[in-house]
């Protein structure tokens, strides 16, 4: 029963930072290291006597797909990435500290791909089909105090394929938590913090939770709620809960004046603590977790506005892998995502078509994007034979509400998704099932809008839009519909939840540059183009899949439709798996991305830069080697200036500027060896100058690390970019060479890789060739402090050295 909220009047910030540190009362430890994990099926492992010394030792996350060599004929396809799945065990035995006795004791794991199951000391605890969502089991009444071991087994069967329509990646690919609490303990996931009113003046914050007490009555308890903003308490309180009987919810409600608004430009953390108390003050357990104060809006005529200011969503959409490391998650992987896409101007992102790590929104959080948070690609109707269609019956309900309660205090997180083109939308079934999901998700977050990406643009085709459930309709590419979908679907808001769908490799150019390729063509033709013999597409902005468009005219689509509220572009980064349209190996990953499977941008990231970024830009492309008098077409992106002239060893090729439709400029030019240069210029003067020269022959590698100070400790990583360079320190976009990596001290290579999407060497290689120039080395902190050396060799070239120190 709730009594009434007191305001605690004087803290000394000094106590209350130690308090909020100290949390004695509740452990959350990373059980992520000192896994034993066998490749292969052996039930006799769920035995807690079982000898699993010849297993191998590793570390969480995992993911044993990538460390395959890719496979022509794997079960996945290579719309799977050409990757094996297979069955796998975990085991890992550990005592508990002897401040865990009488404690209540959970697992949990963010993620395992897929069909797990895990026992402790034999017990079984359960099964979890789905792979893209977090579960945790209570340990307590299973788990052996000290000095007694304990056995965690966990199966995980990714066998049957094909499964996902991308790549899945196979294990215990999240991380995984122990956490330890009092008996008198909050409810894990019920701890809800909302904004229903925040302006600049001030906001309204609710705490909604629930908690448990040992045996049946325990009076009075308090609880105690606090914020942090930087140094400073913002609101302490005090709420009193009489006459508990094994367990209450509690609300509590209050202002926070002037706050500082969470927005993508500033997205300001407060810390919210809760503390469960007895009328002594004695603690029991205490909360602490990341808010941000924000509002934000959709309407059907503007679109969206975040804390009352209009704000086009600058979207991508993400698969989950991370290129070369696969699907294991790495936070500092996640985070060189995050950075290269804001510095694009990206603002949001569509985690499709499943929840990330929750890692990953913490990220987005902090960093500030705002996010669609998806729960399933298919409902009952399968994609793929061995899909999630087979459990959904079974466990839909239970998947989306483990979303929602995960990531529902995220302030990045605007808006739930309740599938991607799912095939119910042609049928009266899909009717049903989406109000369902979305009454499921509205009773646990009243506060979002809820969302589905579909692809039908009649409404009485429309089984899921006829449900009148959701807030704002997704709809996916359709591009020439926009205009339309305001008179078919009138007062409705909507997004354009994928666009583009375009398909480029990176530094691959073919003539003429401005004609456009529409490949495949139909759905009923693969491919009617002769296929590029290397497996490429050109990186002009001028390829796309039928159903799709090209960047350029996806994104004019979007921006000159104010009542579309945002683009996600079909993809931010390129991913493993789905490589159309190449419908067979080697290729082996996606064609769609801004970015490149190893992080490179392509031409085309330029081209959202000038459109979505307030930083001035000029990009020229391609590069300059080509045969003399060969008719290349240079393009250039840009901003923040009225023209561009280009010059040719000096001679001026003439000025262009952008029309209403269209976002780039093109000059045709006979090529000849020399120095190709753009300047951009706003009334008269000038805003940037950029030159490209013709390259000579390899000189030497270029190693530049994107940090050279990593964490020692095992998780944090260095990506160094490699470059072939003449002598003159010019990129040689042709060069192949096969770059070999050695590595010495407290370090180890992660995978490499170069973005080429054909390449059939294992990303965990130690040997790469380069790409256009250009390869990649992932690197890794080991345990141990010390300096790691790199170095890499190619036959002919000096070889490159990068120190980089594990600290
Ligand atoms: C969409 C689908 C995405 C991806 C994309 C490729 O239809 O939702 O998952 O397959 O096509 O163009």
């Amino acid at each position: 029963m709730i009594k009434d909220l007191k305001r605690l009047s004087i803290y000394f910030v000094l106590f209350y930072f130690t308090a909020f540190n100290a949390n004695a009362q509740r452990s959350e430890i990373d059980f992520n290291k000192g896994w034993k994990f066998f490749l292969g099926n052996d039930s006799l492992a769920i035995a807690p006597a079982y000898n699993d010394s010849r297993w191998r030792s590793l570390s969480l996350p995992h993911d044993w797909s990538i460390e395959s060599d890719f496979i022509k004929d794997a079960l996945a396809t290579n719309q799977g990435g050409s990757l094996p799945g297979g069955i796998g065990w975990y085991r890992k035995t550990f005592t508990l500290s002897s401040s865990s006795t009488n404690k209540n004791i959970s697992i949990e794991f963010d993620g395992v791909y897929k069909n797990s199951e895990v026992w402790i000391n034999g017990q079984h605890l359960g099964k979890r089909p789905y792979g893209y969502v977090a579960f945790s089991y209570d340990l307590t009444d299973h788990i052996l105090p000290p000095p007694q071991k304990n056995t965690i087994v966990v199966k995980v069967d990714n066998n049957q394929q094909p499964d996902s329509r991308w790549y899945s990646g196979s294990g215990i690919y999240r991380n995984v938590k122990l956490i330890s609490t009092n008996k008198f303990r909050f409810e894990e996931k019920t701890l809800f913090v909302t904004t229903p009113f925040a302006s600049k003046d001030s906001a309204l914050i609710r705490v909604n939770g629930f908690f448990k007490v040992p045996g049946l009555h325990h009076g009075t308890l308090n609880l105690k709620i606090s914020v942090l903003s930087g140094n400073e308490i913002v609101n302490p309180g005090l709420l009193t809960i009489d006459n508990v009987i094994q367990s209450s919810d509690f609300s509590s409600t209050f202002t926070i004046k002037r706050p500082i608004l969470w927005s993508v430009d500033n997205p300001y953390l407060y810390k919210l603590k809760v503390e469960l108390l007895n009328v002594a003050g004695k603690q029991f357990d205490v909360v602490s977790m990341n808010f941000g104060i924000r509002s934000f809006d959709f309407n059907s005529e503007k679109g969206f506005s975040l804390n009352g200011k209009a704000l086009k969503l600058k979207g991508v959409c993400m698969h989950h892998d991370l290129g070369a490391l696969g699907a294991a998650f790495n936070i500092t992987a996640a985070k060189r995502q995050l950075r290269i896409l804001k510095e694009m101007g990206c603002n949001a992102i569509r985690f499709s078509h499943n929840p990330p790590a929750s890692e990953y929104l913490d990220l987005c959080d902090q960093m500030g994007f705002l996010v669609i948070d998806e729960a399933f690609d298919m409902w009952q109707k399968r994609k793929n034979k061995f899909d999630y269609h087979l459990h959904f019956k079974e466990w839909y309900k239970k998947d989306i509400e483990a979303m929602v309660l995960r990531d529902r205090n995220h302030p990045s997180v605007i808006m739930w998704s309740i599938g991607n083109e799912i095939r119910e939308q042609f049928d009266s079934t899909g009717t049903t099932i989406t109000k369902d999901l979305v009454s499921i998700v509205k009773k646990l977050d009243p506060t979002r809008p809820v969302t589905s990406a579909v692809t039908e643009t009649f409404p009485e085709k429309n089984f899921i839009t006829r449900a009148n459930a959701l807030d704002v309709i997704g709809f996916n590419y359709k591009d020439y519909d926009y205009a339309e979908l305001a008179k078919r679907f009138p007062g409705q808001k909507f997004i354009a939840s994928e666009t583009a769908s375009a398909l480029e490799t990176r530094g691959v150019y073919e003539f003429p540059g401005d004609s456009i390729r529409i490949w495949p063509p139909n759905s009923k033709v693969q491919d009617t183009f002769s296929a590029n013999k290397d497996f490429t597409a050109a990186a002009y902005d001028n390829t796309h899949a039928y159903w799709g468009n090209t960047h350029e005219r996806s994104w004019l689509a979007v921006k000159n439709n104010p009542h579309i509220a945002g683009a996600f572009v079909w993809s931010g980064f390129d991913y493993l798996g789905e490589p159309m349209p190449y419908p067979k190996f080697p290729a082996r990953s996606s064609y769609y991305g801004i970015i490149d499977l190893a992080g490179f941008p392509k031409d085309v990231y330029y081209m959202y830069q000038s459109e979505w970024s307030a930083k001035p830009v000029l990009h020229i492309f391609p590069h300059w080697n080509w045969k003399p008098g060969q008719l290349v077409d240079v393009w250039a992106y840009y901003n923040n200036a009225d023209e561009v002239e280009l010059f040719l060893n000096g001679r001026s090729l003439g000025t262009r500027k952008k029309s209403d439709t269209t976002l780039h400029i093109i000059w045709r030019v006979p090529f000849e060896i020399g120095t190709l240069k753009a300047v951009s210029k706003k009334s008269g003067k000038i805003v940037l100058t950029k030159e490209i020269k013709t390259a000579g022959k390899p000189a030497r590698i270029e190693l530049i690390a994107d940090k050279t100070n990593l964490k020692a400790g095992g998780n944090d990583l260095s990506f160094i970019t490699v470059r072939i360079l003449d002598k003159n320190g010019n990129l040689v976009p042709h060069a192949d060479n096969l770059v070999e990596f050695s590595i010495s001290g407290n370090g180890k290579i992660a995978g490499t890789d170069n973005g080429y999407q054909a390449d059939t060497i294992s990303l965990k290689s130690k040997k790469r060739k380069c790409w256009k120039g250009m390869a990649l080395a992932i690197i890794q902190s080991t345990e141990k402090k010390g300096n790691i050396t790199l170095t890499a060799t190619s036959g002919g070239l000096p070889p490159a050295t990068i120190i980089l120190r594990n600290n």
